[in-house]
């Protein structure tokens, strides 16, 4: 299958292409199911994650599946209260501050905490039957306790510094903490029957390269160590990422998740042609004028290069203003434009 050949950087006869958050708000299907359910109620019914999970595949030509879920669902379990309120984002009480709340938090098993995403794994495999592979997925340490800190999504990640400034041991403990859940749970995830999985580290960016270095890379490498154990393909995932590309590769992944804001061919550069990469169409390109998009889409392709081991995808998830029959042309011109 394309999209797991270019994670071994074998030769495909096309492109594999597939988008973060292609299932999601701005499919008229997604909003259907969500006027009669939650979000959370959606990935915490296997039978409505899995359904979710295959609606951009029936949809679009993409070369993937990637499990209908959020990376917050593993704080529930650790002792959070998970909310989504209405055009907000994510909420999580209490926000872990003390020396007390990181104590409180139970690195749990995921086949008690999560599983019922592990049948919504084991049923999306079932529904796909082969067509695409499903790619399972966790967040990252540091991306997961920047919303556990902050209880939220934050502009300045105010307690999220202090906390690594002031006490690089609590943090470290809690990092720690995180990371045993995200490779346990990653490691499931193939279990049950993913065929790669993704590690999603949204926040890093915000860190200098020091800072990632020293406070989030060695958690990230012991969660993707943990998943290696599973076989399957690893693509690491983070976004402005650029200052410390480097040390982002070297914390693991067989692909590496490249943002919009450096060229692909630069990026692949630097990260080592002994890895895949994947990326890097800028997501608000989506919403440009048509022919502007496909040079944008021609673009990425030209800096990959023809190279084995490019999987397309945008540089973050899909907006959700975005129209369906752009991520629909973007899959087919990817194919169109790089068949061999
Ligand atoms: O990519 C996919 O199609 C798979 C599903 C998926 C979702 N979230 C579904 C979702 C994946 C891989 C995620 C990852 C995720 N979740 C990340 C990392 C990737 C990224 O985009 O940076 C982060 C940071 C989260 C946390 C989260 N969950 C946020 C910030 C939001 C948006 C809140 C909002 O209202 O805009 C969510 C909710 C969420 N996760 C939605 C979907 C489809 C929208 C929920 C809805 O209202 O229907």
């Amino acid at each position: 299958m394309r999209f797991l050949d270019a994670c071994r950087r074998e030769k495909t006869d096309a492109t594999p292409v597939w988008f973060m958050r292609q299932a999601g708000r701005y499919m008229p299907e997604y909003r259907a199911l969500r006027e009669k359910h939650g979000m959370l109620e959606l990935c915490r019914t296997p039978e409505l994650a899995a359904e979710v999970t295959l609606q951009p595949v029936r949809a679009f030509a993409v070369d993937a599946a990637i499990l209908f879920a959020d990376i917050l669902l593993p704080l529930p379990p650790m002792g959070l209260k998970l909310e989504f309120a209405e055009g907000e984002g994510p909420r999580l009480s209490p926000p872990v501050r003390t020396e007390k709340d990181v104590d409180a938090l139970r690195v749990f098993d995921p086949s008690e905490g999560l599983g019922f995403v592990l049948e919504a794994v084991r049923l999306a495999r079932r529904m796909l039957a082969g067509k695409v592979p499903l790619i399972g997925f966790a967040g990252a340490p540091f991306t997961l306790a920047a919303y556990a800190v902050e209880g939220g999504p934050s502009k300045d990640y105010a307690h999220v510094r202090a906390m690594m400034r002031e006490r690089p041991d609590l943090w470290g403990r809690l990092m720690t903490k995180l990371a045993g859940v995200s490779g346990a749970y990653l490691l499931a995830q193939a279990r049950a029957g993913a065929q790669a999985l993704q590690l999603f580290d949204s926040w890093a960016g915000i860190l200098t390269r020091e800072e990632y270095a020293r406070f989030a890379a060695p958690y990230s490498k012991k969660v993707l160590d943990e998943a290696a154990k599973s076989g399957v393909p690893l693509v690491h995932f983070g976004t402005n990422t650029a200052p410390f590309l480097e040390e982002f590769r070297d914390a693991g992944g067989d692909v590496v998740g490249v943002d919009w804001r450096i060229p692909l061919d630069e990026a692949w550069r630097r990260i080592g042609y002994g890895r895949a990469v994947q990326g890097n169409l800028d997501p608000a390109k989506l919403s440009a004028p048509l022919p502007e998009l496909k040079e944008a889409v021609a673009e990425v392709l030209r800096r990959a290069g023809g190279r084995p081991g490019h999987i397309f995808n945008l540089g973050h998830g899909i907006p959700k203003d975005t129209p369906p029959d752009r991520v629909k042309a973007v899959a087919e011109w990817v194919h169109e434009m790089s068949s061999r």
